[in-house]
Parts: C-alpha cells; sequence; structure tokens
C-alpha cells in the first residue's frame, strides 16, 4: 500500500476551501469589494454577490425565503445570535432547554444566561449521545422560551432525532433552534420540512472560507439584534458584510447541494471501513451511536490505560506519522481535561480523557483510511505493549 506523506482526518474541524470557492473569493476581492450598502455601481456589484450566495445558501437548506438567512461571522455567532437573542425578547429571566452535549458556543451563552438568573434545563443523553423524546416532553414549562439541541455531535458523530424533538416544542409553542453546523451540506435538510424555527450553519466545514456562517431564521420568528449598527441584514445583524467570505460561503453551499447525493454515500463506506478496521483494537472502544451517526464521523477513546495514554496522545503521534486527526478534550493551562460529553454520555474521567475523533472529507481515499488504522494500531501496541499481548 502506498503511504501518503500527509493525511488530512480533521474535516470537522475545518475544511480547505475548494478551488470554486477561492476563484469566487478573488474575484470578490478584486471587482466587487465595494460596500454592498452603497447605492452606486460598486456597491451594487457588491450587493449581488451577497445576494446571490443567500439564495445558494438558502438553497441548501431548502429555506422558504432568501430573507430567513442571516449571514454571519460562522457558527459560534450565529449560535449566540439564536440563544441571546431570543432571549433578549424577554425583560426577566426565563426557562431555557438545552441537551448535555452541546457544543460550546451554545452551553457557554446557556451559562450566562444562568448568571443572570435564568433557569437552564441540560436534557441527559444515553451512552450513545442521544436525547431521549419524553426528557424534553416533561422538561417544558410555562415559562419555557427557547429548546436548543445540536443536530450532529461534532465529537461523537451522534445525529439526534431532531424533527420529533422539534415536534414537541412546537407543539408546546416553544421556539427550538438546532446547531446544523455539522450537518449542512452533509445530509440533505429541508427546513420547510423539519420543525425548526432557527438553525446554524457554517461555512468553513463545508470547503467555504473560515469566517462566515448564518442563522436560518423561520419567517415570522422575532431576534433581538446582537450587533446594533448600519442595520444590515434586515437590522438583525449590523456590520458591512463581508463580502469575500460570503461569496466562498455560496459557492461551496452550491457545491455541496450539487454533490451531497454521491459524497455522502462515498463517506459513509470509508467511515464504515475505518470502523470496522480498528473494531478489533485492543483497548479502543468507539464512541457515539453506530446508525444515527454523521456520515463522515469515527470517534473513539482509548480506555484501560490508567491515562497513560490520552487522546492527546494519539494525536500527537499521528502527527509525527503524517496523520491529522483531533482528539475530543479541551486543553486548559497544559492539562488534559476529560470531554464533558462524554461525561454526560457516562464515561468515567480517565476514558473521557482518551477521546480521538477521525473525521473523512472530499479527498480521502480507502488507502487513507486503511493506512490510518494501521499506524493507530502500531502506535497503540508500541504504548502499550502489555495491553496488546494480554488480548
Ligand atoms: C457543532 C458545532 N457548532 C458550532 C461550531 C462553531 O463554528 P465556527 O467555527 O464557524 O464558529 C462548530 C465548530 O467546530 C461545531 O462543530
Amino acid at each position: 500500500m502506498a503511504k501518503k506523506l500527509q493525511i488530512y482526518l480533521d474535516y470537522s474541524a475545518t475544511t480547505a476551501p475548494r478551488p470554486e470557492v477561492i476563484v469566487a473569493m478573488q474575484q470578490a476581492l478584486s471587482e466587487q469589494w465595494g460596500n454592498p450598502s452603497s447605492l452606486h455601481e460598486w456597491g451594487q456589484r457588491a450587493l449581488m454577490v451577497v445576494e446571490k450566495a443567500r439564495l445558494q445558501v438558502a438553497g441548501l437548506i431548502n429555506a422558504p425565503e432568501a430573507e430567513s438567512i442571516i449571514f454571519t461571522s460562522g457558527g459560534t455567532e450565529a449560535n449566540n445570535l439564536a440563544i441571546m437573542g431570543v432571549a433578549h425578547l424577554y425583560t426577566t429571566p426565563q426557562h431555557l432547554i438545552i441537551s448535555s452535549v452541546e457544543h460550546s458556543a451554545v452551553a457557554e451563552p446557556a451559562r450566562l444566561l444562568e448568571k443572570w438568573g435564568w433557569e437552564v434545563t441540560r436534557l441527559p443523553v444515553d451512552s450513545w449521545g442521544r436525547v431521549r423524546e419524553n426528557d424534553l416532553e416533561s422538561a417544558i414549562r410555562p415559562n419555557t422560551v427557547l429548546v436548543s439541541v445540536i443536530y450532529g455531535q461534532s465529537e461523537v458523530g451522534t445525529l439526534q432525532p431532531i424533527a420529533t424533538l422539534g415536534e414537541i416544542a412546537r407543539s408546546k409553542g416553544v421556539l427550538f433552534h438546532t446547531d446544523a453546523v455539522q450537518v449542512v451540506g452533509r445530509l440533505p435538510l429541508d427546513v420547510q420540512q423539519l420543525p425548526v424555527d432557527l438553525l446554524s450553519i457554517s461555512s468553513h466545514k463545508i470547503y467555504g472560507p473560515q469566517g462566515a456562517g448564518a442563522l436560518y431564521v423561520r419567517p415570522g420568528v422575532e431576534l433581538v439584534p446582537l450587533l446594533s449598527g448600519g442595520g444590515q441584514e434586515w437590522g438583525r445583524r449590523s456590520g458591512t458584510q463581508a463580502v469575500p467570505a460570503i461569496a466562498g460561503f455560496g459557492v461551496a453551499a452550491e457545491l455541496a447541494l450539487l454533490e451531497m447525493e454521491v459524497e455522502t454515500l462515498r463517506l459513509i463506506k470509508l467511515r464504515d471501513r475505518l470502523i470496522a478496521n480498528l473494531a478489533d483494537t485492543p483497548n479502543l472502544k468507539p464512541t457515539g451511536d453506530r446508525i444515527w451517526r454523521l456520515p463522515h464521523h469515527v470517534s473513539f477513546c482509548v480506555t484501560g490505560n490508567g491515562e497513560k495514554v490520552t487522546g492527546k496522545t494519539l494525536v500527537r503521534q499521528l502527527n509525527l506519522a503524517g496523520i491529522a486527526i483531533s482528539s475530543g478534550s479541551a486543553c486548559s493551562s497544559g492539562k488534559t481535561t476529560p470531554s464533558p460529553v462524554l461525561l454526560a454520555m457516562g464515561y468515567n474521567s480517565r476514558d473521557a480523557k482518551g477521546a480521538i475523533r477521525l473525521t473523512l472529507g472530499r479527498d480521502t481515499t480507502e488507502a487513507d483510511v486503511d493506512w490510518t488504522a494501521m499506524v493507530i494500531k502500531q502506535i497503540l501496541a508500541r504504548l502499550m505493549p502489555a495491553l496488546a499481548l494480554s488480548k
């Protein structure tokens, strides 16, 4: 098997902008650099770029109208706009429901609201990372104003039953937001079918540039803007739009939609091949749901090694071998902290430090996943020889 010098398996962290995206961005920078709010020719040329991109992003999720797409600086801002934009509608603290496996861009705004006197319910998950519908049903109170549940979990790959959860919230008259950053462009998504009011998207997860994203806002849903000023984006997000980034985002969205059917099936095959290749590895345990799973996502945790080998150890060792993956745990002051997501799924703190994530994308081949599985097995056998022999 020929070895590639570099194998990138961190597509959930970010993706390389595709060539068509770079062309669109270069064109925007050199020819469409006007301010989209200006009435003259330069401004109108830039405005056309922004509005074309809005249609392209709207098309990717089948939004009913272009105005329901609010451009932001990325997924983090979209999540903050959804949570805080709803919260600011109220002058007194209310009740918010999130899941216990949210990305920090939802978990942190929720923590802030708690400091301001809001009540926050964090829905528990099962050992696969799935929220149970009954738990949402019983958590909703008369003063619940928003439910936010991540669609595709970025660390463990689990997909949530968003259609059912959204339906429950809707039946009780409560707004429903989903962080769909890892799902958009990877699985078909139709906001006219899905009972969601707010949905977050990020450009750099779908081969667009960093620094662009969007919040889908169902027509009729009110939000208080986080940024006030010039009134761009129908007053919902002031600030001159980042035209080149938005141009690239639009092209990425259009191509993602065009290629999704074929690419998603290809990724699922590669994903399952990698999981199968690693399945019999001693002390490597798959995490997340096996079936309700992002098509490009493989995650494991190294278990039973007394913290000698953490997820970060593996990330560093694989990096030396020319393979880029990520660990599920965050680093603070040099210490490895256990992943809150795995803790919520019932893992002990030792195993939760062993999380690794391998995410596949456009350039991933069968040879890449076979080689990577072999290298991981070699590294683990070297780092944990006694464990390997005992199997
Ligand atoms: C699920 C999820 N939500 C939100 C974000 C944040 O998106 P951005 O990097 O565009 O701010 C990420 C990025 O890792 C993510 O995976």
